[in-house]
């Protein structure tokens, strides 16, 4: 029965995992398939068409699986390509993108900070956001190449993550931003980081549980949700090297799993 089906969710690597516990939240009786498309990370800096490519091989392969439908966790991939993966596939498709609307209607100071990855920052869909919400309010942008690799390898929480975030987060403060956006699934996992820097100079805008919050109202309005009474499953591919990633992966979701590889 189409109910019981998995929820398919995917990123470059471990970012995406946010969103997965986000969504574990407010969906706990649905069964999930992650995959880390860690062959291909970062997709920061990949152009476009690789993006493209990886990301319908991967909703191809989440629906082969059986997912009912697909969240693609990643800013990157959502922004590059997500109208392009809905007029190909005919389940729904979720997507993540930079908080800039509820940042700017919240901006006192009429200044919005937003941290994401180059190519995010550089898309089109980003660039349409931008002139849109910059008759509001002023923009501040800041990539972050290093915020993904410190997430990657589990040195998030350290003085190093701190100084990085100080390194990044510094500038867009000075601007005047009172809002800063994470705009990209990893950053989550540096909150504590963001935290020491931010302190009470702005609020931190994360579209994690939105996101989880949409996917939940959409499969509830399609007829889709589990209605099962009982924890959901977890599974999880990668197109990485297994042993490389099994730590990480277990780690930044919260308990052992079994990671398969999948030969990109
Ligand atoms: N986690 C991804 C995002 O939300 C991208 C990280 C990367 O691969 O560069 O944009």
């Amino acid at each position: 029965m189409e109910r019981q089906k998995p929820i398919g969710i995917f990123d470059s690597g471990v970012g995406g995992l946010s969103i997965g516990h986000a969504i574990r939240t407010a969906l706990p009786e649905e069964d999930l398939m992650y995959f880390a498309d860690l062959g291909f990370s970062p997709y920061g800096v990949k152009a476009t068409p690789i993006i493209r490519e990886r990301s319908e091989y991967i909703v191809n392969f989440l629906i082969n699986q059986g997912c009912k439908a697909v969240v693609v966790a990643c800013n990157t991939a959502t922004v590059n390509t997500i109208s392009d993966l809905r007029s190909k596939f005919s389940i729904p498709i979720f997507g993540v993108e930079p908080g800039i609307k509820p940042a700017a209607l919240q901006s006192k100071t009429g200044v919005i900070g937003v941290l994401a990855t180059q190519q995010t920052l550089e898309s089109d869909s980003f660039q349409q956001l931008k002139t849109t919400y910059s008759k509001m309010v002023t923009i501040e942008t800041m990539a972050c190449p290093e915020f993904v690799s410190l997430v990657e390898n589990l040195n998030h929480n350290g003085d190093k993550a701190t100084d990085v975030a100080e390194h990044y987060i510094r500038p867009l403060l000075s601007a005047g931003s009172d809002q800063i956006i994470l705009g990209c699934t990893h950053f989550s996992f540096l909150i504590s980081a963001i935290n020491k820097v931010v302190g009470g100079e702005a609020t931190i805008i994360d579209t994690a549980t939105p996101v989880a919050m949409e996917v939940s109202r959409r499969l509830h309005a399609l007829n889709l949700e589990n209605l099962n009474s009982t924890q959901g499953k977890a599974a999880f591919w990668t197109s990485g090297n297994v042993a490389n990633v099994i730590g990480p992966m277990s780690e930044l979701w919260g308990s052992g799993i079994n990671v398969s590889e999948i030969s990109p």
